[in-house]
Formats: C-alpha cells, structure tokens, sequence
C-alpha cells in the first residue's frame, strides 16, 4: 500500500519509535545471527546464559549460544601465525566424524544460535562439511565458515556449498597480488581463491540463493597494508562483502594505535567462551576456547560423554571460579585460563572499581595482540620455541 510521504513530526516519531522499538529488541532478543531461526528453547536458552554470566555461576544449566566445531585440523598452506601453518601437532589430523557431530547436534543444536566449523584447520577439506552445514542449518543454526578457499573446486562443489544453507563464507585472503599475498598465505594461489570466488557468485545467481553471504576477509599486516583498497575494489567487483581487520602477529603488535584494528578488543568481562561457546576439536576433545591448540588444554573429551558433563566438568569450573578470583582455583598456574590476559584484566578490574576508582579510567594493560601472544607461545608438553617468531 502506498500513501503520502511521512510530514516531518510523522517521520520523526516513526524513527523514535524504530529507535525504542532497537533498543527493546537487543536487550530482549539474541544477536541477529544470518540464518537462526528463533524459537522458544533458544531465547529462554539465550536468557538462562546471559544470567548465569552475570550472576558468575561455575555450574552452568543451559548450553552453549555459540559453538566452534573443528570440522578438520587439517591444511595445505602454512600461514606463520597459525598454529597449523607453523607445523606445530597439538592431536592426531583427521576429520571430525559424523556420528559424533550427528550426536553433538542432538544434544545442541535445539539450542545454539550460531555454528562455526572451523577452529585450526581448513574446513573445506573435510568433505562431509556441506552436509554437516545442511544438517546445522535446517535446524536453524546459523552456520559460518571461514575458508582459504585455496581448493580445487568446481561449479557442482560450489553448487552443493551455496545450497547447503551455510549463512555467512569467509574467505581469508590477504593480499591483491599473488606476491604479497603468499608472504601470509604460504602456498596459497590466488588466481584460484578468486576463480572459487566468482564459482559461488555465479553458482548463487543460478540457484537464486539469497545465501551464503561471501565476504572478502583481508588480515592486515606490515607487509600488506598498502594493497588493502585495491583488495577492496577487487571485491566490489566481484559482487562479494570486504573487511579489513588488523592481523595478529607473534611478538609486538605491528603499527600500535594505526588505522586498523583487531575484531574484538580487551574491555573488561567475564570470559565470552568460559559462558557463552563451547569449542569441540574434530576428535572430541573440548577445548575453553578457540586461541588454545594443544589436547594438554583441552577440559574434557565428548568421545565417551555428553557435551553437558564437560562443560561443567572440574576444569571448567575452576576456570568460571577464577573469574571470582585467581587464588581459588584448584589448578594453579598449570591451568590454561590462570594467566589468561583476559583472567588478569578481570581481576585488576575487579581491583580498580574496590578502590573506588571510576570504570571508565580502567586501562587493561594488554592488547588483543598479547592475548594472541599468550597462547602463540605456549607449548604445553612441546618444547622449544613456536617456529613463527
Ligand atoms: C586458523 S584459521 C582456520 C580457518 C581457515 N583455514 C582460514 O584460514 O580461514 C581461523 C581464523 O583465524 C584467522 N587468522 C589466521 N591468521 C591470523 C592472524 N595472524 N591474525 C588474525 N586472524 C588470523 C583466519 O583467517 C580464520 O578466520
Ligand atoms: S589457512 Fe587457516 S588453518 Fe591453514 S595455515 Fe592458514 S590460518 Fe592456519
């Protein structure tokens, strides 16, 4: 129906009202993940965790709103900063199996908002992903991944991805030129990440799929930062998204405070992944979240249990407890979350405000960089230095 364009005070109290009408929406309603289907067991889910988090409960009843799910460890380049492009071996290489995804599905996927499949591996080298995203998806799990895309693949293969329901495709691609970049991407080809790319353009226009979302994700590093805009023009020609976002590096952070930025920052919280996702490696083993590699990190194994008895296993629950204070964890030093940047900023935060001081002079005192670094250079069980630095 059409009518008359809106006087100015109509105009105005619409946008107002939109505005109420946001405002009401995010403190009620879940992040509006691409491709989630919101239904009464996810939002009173979605409630029970934001409460649990802010209450700081250790035993947690609902499950978790994000899930990382490694669909494989395995890939062919040999990004530096990665922990499987710089040769380290953390558990046996393989591909997740199906019959534990189907049953980590069962048990979660009533549940979770949003699903990545992918943690310290290519995803697209597990070739049961389109089908695992099939099978998320049509349960109304949003579903993510991120890819090199530096596969073989063709106009069937990018057919089955596009119909598969996945939301959003990353692909990691950081460089316009094929010498700056494989400086990152060691063994990449980018003739073929963008022959991929314009497969899943064309395969989306054929199939008049609205879905997958392709976004160009660029890392900007030292070495690259001055083909970022012709990297975007690039993409815009190609019909797909572009982000920039500065790229972590193994020792001091490359051009503090420039033009770019990290994806997330080090305000002080409670720890997002210690509540709210749960990170389960392609052979079971759950991990407290995404930055740690090693299976001497991992909390627990869903091989022989339900994901729910892990996740509020000792181990969790001595890392939830340290967000009350470090000194009441039964583990100590040996546990991975002890000396966690993010443990130590909620602690002198938690400091900062007993003294009085307001919370807005609090300064964290690390970087994402740091926390990057914190992990990068952790070899439990594994000794010598990480190969990248
Ligand atoms: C380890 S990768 C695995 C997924 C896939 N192989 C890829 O590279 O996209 C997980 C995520 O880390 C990102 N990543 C890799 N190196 C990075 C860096 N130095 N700084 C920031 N993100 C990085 C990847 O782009 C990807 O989004
Ligand atoms: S492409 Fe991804 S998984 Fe492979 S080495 Fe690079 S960052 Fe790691």
């Amino acid at each position: 129906m059409t009518g008359p364009p809106p006087t100015a005070p109509t105009l105005l109290s619409r946008l107002t009202a939109s505005r109420t009408r946001n405002r009401l929406a995010s403190s009620v309603l879940p992040p509006p993940y691409p491709g989630m289907r919101l239904t009464a067991k996810r939002l009173l889910n979605f409630h029970l965790v934001r409460y649990q988090r802010a209450r700081g409960h250790t035993k947690l009843l609902g499950y978790p709103l994000v899930v990382t799910l490694e669909a494989t460890n395995v890939c062919n380049l040999k990004c530096p900063y990665c922990f499987t492009g710089a040769g380290e071996v953390a558990r046996k290489r393989s591909m997740m199996p199906m019959p534990l995804f189907q049953r980590l599905m069962d048990e979660l996927g009533a549940y979770m908002l949003h699903l990545e499949f992918y943690n310290w591996g290519e995803p697209l080298l597990n070739k049961n992903t389109p089908e695992m995203i099939r099978i998320a998806s049509a349960k109304g799990v949003s579903t993510i991944i991120s890819t090199h895309l530096s596969v073989p693949m063709d106009r069937s293969r990018a057919e089955t991805l596009v119909s598969s329901g996945l939301a959003l495709l990353g692909a990691a691609l950081d460089g316009a030129t094929q010498k700056t970049y494989e400086k990152y991407r060691a063994g990449g080809n980018l003739e073929l990440v963008l022959h991929n790319l314009r497969l899943l353009v064309e395969a989306k226009q054929r199939l008049g799929s609205t879905t997958p979302r392709l976004c160009w994700g660029y890392h900007v590093f030292d070495h690259n930062w001055q083909e970022v805009e012709l990297a975007r023009k690039m993409a815009s020609e190609l019909g797909v998204e572009f982000s920039a976002t500065k790229g972590w590096v193994a020792g001091p952070e490359w051009n503090d405070g420039g033009q770019f930025q990290f994806p997330v920052g080090t305000a002080p919280e409670r720890c997002r992944y210690l509540w709210t996702q749960g990170v389960i490696n392609n052979d079971g083993g759950v991990a407290p979240c995404s930055a740690t590699f090693y299976r001497e990190d991992d909390f627990g194994s869903v091989e022989q249990t339900t994901f729910k008895e892990v996740w509020n296993n000792d181990k969790f629950r001595d890392a939830r407890r340290m967000y009350r204070g470090r000194l009441l964890s039964q583990y100590g030093k040996s546990h991975v979350c002890h000396d966690c940047p993010y443990t130590i900023i909620w602690e002198n935060y938690q400091h900062h405000l007993a003294q009085g001081f307001p919370s807005a002079k609090f300064n964290p005192g690390f970087t994402t960089n740091d926390w990057f670094n914190y992990f990068f250079s952790r070899r439990p069980g594994h000794n010598g230095a990480p190969k990248a630095t």
